[in-house]
């Protein structure tokens, strides 16, 4: 890394400028962060308020304003379960926000990156899942995010799609801190074990996502998974968790039928993210290892 820095300043080589949409949210705010620790990449996280993707002229006042030469969509409805209530709004941002970001994107030349979910596979083979592999949306979420890939894809513009799952981080609002919040309040927890995934780490995501907008001209566009390696399931991720908490608590294995929702869950959401890391020369990272750079992150923030 610093043999790189070296000879970027040496060639003078100015920096990608990187605009990140949703920038205080779960990915968008890691994105920032890991941003201020790179110089190949200048990064600018906007809030809603800054730029609200639903309003066509907020988006081209942010991207006019700050001139960015790849864009990050992290923006989305993500609520699963509220998006089965709530069609218009999850299309409004997870469909036709995206057409208005891409098609703003392709008339000024900007490259975009898309981030999309596991989720739009539905019931899938339980084999890693490629790019490639036929998709079955299930629920309003997994839907919007569907046709919002196809928005992206069609639109015209340099676009790379990247589909990622269960995404958390040390810091805010995730699976990882709920469970150790849970653990601290009830001593025990009861976790489902019939839905399999591969837990992403937001701060890995993001690097990678940077090292994708820093290759300029040569970002790979198209549609990608970016997955670690290994699989487990939600029960498997909550007792790596306490073990590496150090914490004594029993996880009880329980069915996705324990825990009612209003949206389905896939079943199996293992996505294979081998073309990607191939593509980018990216070590392989195992999930666990992933957790373990979000842990060391969560005691930092906590010092
Ligand atoms: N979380 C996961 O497990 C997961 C798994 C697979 C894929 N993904 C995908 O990964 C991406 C990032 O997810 P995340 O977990 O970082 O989501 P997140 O924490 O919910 O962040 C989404 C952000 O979008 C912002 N937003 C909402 N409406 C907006 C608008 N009109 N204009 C601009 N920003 C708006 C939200 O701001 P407010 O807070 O102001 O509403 C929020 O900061 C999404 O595309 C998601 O579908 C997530």
């Amino acid at each position: 890394m610093f043999a790189i820095a070296m000879a970027l300043i040496q060639e003078n080589v100015p920096p990608i400028r990187v605009l990140v949409t949703g920038g205080h949210g779960q990915l968008g705010s890691r994105l920032v962060a890991v941003g201020r620790q790179r110089i190949d990449v200048e990064v600018v996280g906007l809030g809603r308020a800054e730029m609200d993707v639903l309003n066509p002229s907020s988006i081209s006042a942010a991207l006019d304003g700050h001139q960015p030469h790849v864009v990050i969509h992290a923006a989305a409805y993500t609520a699963v379960d509220r998006a089965e209530e709530d069609q218009e709004a999850a299309h409004a941002l997870n469909v036709v926000a995206v057409g208005s970001l891409a098609s703003a994107c392709r008339d000024r030349g900007i490259r975009l990156i898309h981030i999309s979910t596991d989720y739009v596979f539905g019931q899938a083979p339980r084999r890693p899942l490629r790019p490639e592999d036929p998709i079955h949306p299930q629920g309003v979420y997994a839907q919007t995010k569907a046709d919002g890939e196809r928005m992206a894809l069609s639109s015209g513009a340099d676009v790379a799609v990247v589909r990622v799952s269960w995404l958390y981080d040390g810091v805010g609002q995730n699976f990882m801190n709920t469970m150790l919040r849970l653990a601290k309040e009830r001593g025990a927890l009861r976790v489902v074990d019939d839905q399999m995934g591969v837990p992403t780490a937001a701060p890995v995501l993001a690097s990678g996502l940077l090292d994708m907008a820093a290759m300029g001209e040569d970002m790979p566009t198209g549609l990608w998974h970016y997955a670690h390696e290994g699989v487990t399931s939600w029960h498997g991720f909550a007792s790596e968790i306490m073990e590496i908490a150090g914490l004594d608590v029993p996880v009880e294995p329980v069915p996705t039928s324990a825990f009612p929702t209003a949206a389905q869950r896939p079943s199996w959401s293992v996505l294979d993210g081998e073309a990607l890391r191939v593509r980018m020369g990216w070590p392989a990272m195992h999930w666990k290892e992933g957790l373990e750079i979000c842990w060391r992150l969560r005691l930092k923030a906590a010092e």
